[in-house]
């Protein structure tokens, strides 16, 4: 059981997650493709930026709320798209998406999701986002954005930086590949980690809930994972991204763009936010880290679209780096399966308040958010 009292960094909730983890959904987290040089790449990017502080400012009163497309956040950071989430706990969407309701914090459901669309949106209506990869069939893709609409989702999050299968190393040697068979390496491992397995032979195998409408009636979890895996790889074009600009009437993000000329064609191409992104050093290793692309995308598209970034934020202090260089909102993703595995929602209530805390701290030591970056970059400005 994890003491989450004894959690008072990021860093904490991880050791505590790969405790309670087997090494097959550890590695699935943890791991970035190939020689991981992008996933260390993008904390290397945080760590080499320094921030000036100003004293002598009256700093007892610090906003941390942001509001963005009309929709005021309490801070200025939310839960990036996680897929598979379910394989850490059982429930894992839901209590993400629970914990960011309570904190007032965008939780952006995976497109490779275990909940639905539907069941998400009726314990968080205020913070779900949904994040789409095209599908083979289109009309799956369509089917995706009517029920997201019609349950009332506002921001859609389109994703396009996984072209074709990463070469994820790690996933590969457990069996955590399609097909998937674990090694019996993997399952000997599994087995030295009782509380997990618990959990698991009880509840069974993640459904991919959002694709069971489109599986024969009682299907099993097994049948809708081969349907989502048919689906992919993921063949995406920029014909797709104007007709899905087409079809969803709310807030379109593009999400891992890290080129300035793809920034400026998504920007064309009519989307209202662009999230700088490398998928956590998931995909291509020689990638940048999204932080540097950061404030070449920022010059390339101006100040009108909205711009988001990941990738390594694990202190509060990576988020007013990344605003100050140019971003509107922060997400993350690694730190968030850390409490959810650990904890379940108390956990990713923690990592927020984790993050929270960091946070007001950083902007008062810097002396306010006005002293590090430009009045429409800060808190609360609309
Ligand atoms: C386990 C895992 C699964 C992910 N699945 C998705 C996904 O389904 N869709 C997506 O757009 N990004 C996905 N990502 C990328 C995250 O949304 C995000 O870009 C990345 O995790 C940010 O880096 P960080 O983990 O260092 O915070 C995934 C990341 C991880 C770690």
């Amino acid at each position: 059981m994890t003491n989450l009292k004894r959690c008072h960094s990021i860093e904490d909730l991880r050791r505590a997650a790969q405790r309670y983890l087997p090494r097959l959904v550890w590695d699935y987290i943890e791991g970035g493709v190939e020689d991981e040089t992008c996933l260390a790449r993008n904390r290397q990017a945080w760590d080499a930026i320094t921030l000036v502080p100003r004293y002598l400012v009256d700093v007892s009163q610090v906003s941390l709320t942001r509001t963005l497309w009309g929709q005021e956040y309490a801070l200025p950071v939310g839960i990036a798209p996680t897929g598979l989430a379910g394989f850490a706990r059982h429930g894992a969407d839901l209590m993400l998406a629970r914990a960011a309701q309570q904190a007032g914090v965008p939780f952006v459901l995976s497109g490779a999701g275990t909940a639905s669309t539907e069941a998400v949106m009726r314990v968080a209506p205020q913070s779900t986002w949904f994040q789409l990869y095209v599908s083979r069939d289109a009309r799956v893709t369509e089917s995706l954005l009517r029920r997201a609409i019609e349950v009332g989702v506002q921001n859609l999050v389109f994703t396009v930086d996984v072209p074709v299968h990463s070469n994820r190393e790690r996933d590969a040697r457990n069996g955590f590949v399609p097909p998937v068979k674990p090694t019996l390496s993997a399952i000997a491992n599994a087995l030295c980690h009782p509380l997990w397995l618990a959990r698991f032979v009880r509840h069974g195998l993640p459904r991919f809930e959002n694709w069971a409408p489109y599986a024969p009636a009682g299907a099993s979890a097994k049948q809708i994972a081969d349907l989502f895996t048919s689906q992919i790889p993921f063949t995406q074009t920029w014909q797709d991204l104007a007709r899905i600009r087409e079809l969803w009437p709310g807030k379109l993000i593009v999400k891992g763009i890290l080129h300035e000329a793809d920034a400026k064609l998504a920007a064309e191409a009519g989307v209202d936010g662009i999230w700088v992104s490398n998928h956590g050093g998931r995909v291509l290793d020689s990638a940048p880290a999204a932080l540097t692309q950061l404030p070449l995308i920022r010059q390339a598209v101006g100040a009108d679209i909205k711009l988001m970034v990941d990738g390594g934020v694990r202190r509060g202090s990576d988020i007013v780096k990344a605003m100050s260089l140019g971003a509107d909102f922060v997400f993350a993703g690694r730190p968030m399966m850390y409490g959810v595995a650990a904890a379940g929602q108390a956990g990713v209530e923690r990592a927020l308040a984790i993050l929270a805390h960091e946070l007001s701290l950083t902007v008062a030591q810097l002396g306010g958010w006005e002293t590090t970056m430009p009045p429409e970059r800060i808190p609360s400005s609309h």
